[in-house]
């Protein structure tokens, strides 16, 4: 059974207003009716709500940036949002272990298995995000890295279901850098990250794998020709209706 095919648009912190995000994610949804894969945008907290009335009624799937570790539905946790309340505004995907969320949060280890566990068990598909940074690259030792902290999150999660995890490998210095990873390297990575998963895990066969770091058009058919990269998560290109469609179709 050949995997599903993911095109994520990881919005970050953009744009500034409610108004544009809700103009933003209301051309994705026309333009994205035709199209064999599955496409979500990411919106920032705050665009949600406007995002997700936008694509409501179109294809477009709803995913969000973060979700709180804790397992509660509410409580006193100020500036957290949980599975639950992601769910309510329509939700149905949730980015786990962003670098830049590890870089400036200093989210790891635990609390990313946490998060993942808490979205497995809450129905919110868990898209794990790992690459390694510039330094780890020049040494020669990213796969073993990479690797090592798949398996650090994962494996307190052996005993989950995990039909519906995606797992997005970013290198760090290909993000936000125009310095995109050349696609045989990338294929290299996820053909060792599905042998790692694989060994975690049988049903991991179907685990989407996404290339992450500075995807745009030009380059986006040499990462799909690929056979272990099962999509694409964008950060910059996907602020562009055109410019994420014309990503979305490499991999349709
Ligand atoms: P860029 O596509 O802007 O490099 O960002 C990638 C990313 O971080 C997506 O999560």
């Amino acid at each position: 059974m050949p995997r599903q095919q993911w095109v994520i648009g990881n919005w970050k912190m953009n744009p500034v207003t409610a108004k544009a995000a809700a103009e933003l994610a209301s051309d994705l949804s026309q333009s994205a009716s035709k199209l064999n894969c599955s496409v979500a945008a990411v919106p920032s907290a705050a665009h949600l709500a406007a995002a997700g009335n936008s694509l409501s009624e179109g294809p477009v799937l709803l995913g969000a940036q973060n979700l709180c570790a804790l397992e509660v539905a509410s409580g006193a946790h100020t500036g957290e949002i949980s599975a639950e309340q992601l769910k309510d505004l329509g939700v149905s995907l949730v980015l786990v272990g962003h670098s830049e969320r590890r870089a400036n949060q200093g989210e790891a280890g635990d609390v990313l298995s946490q998060k993942i566990q808490r979205a497995l068990e809450s129905g919110l598909r868990p898209v794990l995000c790992v690459g390694e940074d510039l330094a780890t690259r020049e040494s020669g030792n990213h796969l073993e890295q990479v690797a090592a902290d798949l398996v650090r999150v994962l494996t307190p999660l052996l005993d989950q279901d995990w039909s519906t995890l995606i797992l997005a490998y970013e290198p760090i210095w290909a993000i936000g850098t125009g310095r995109s990873a050349n696609p045989e390297d990338a294929e290299q990575m996820h053909q060792h990250l599905r042998a790692v998963l694989l060994g975690l895990k049988a049903e991991a066969q179907h685990t989407p794998i996404l290339y992450g770091g500075s995807v745009k058009p030009s380059n986006a058919a040499a990462y799909a020709a690929c056979a272990n990269i099962d999509g694409a998560l964008v950060g910059g290109a996907s602020l562009i209706a055109d410019d994420f469609m014309d990503i979305a179709r490499a991999f349709s």
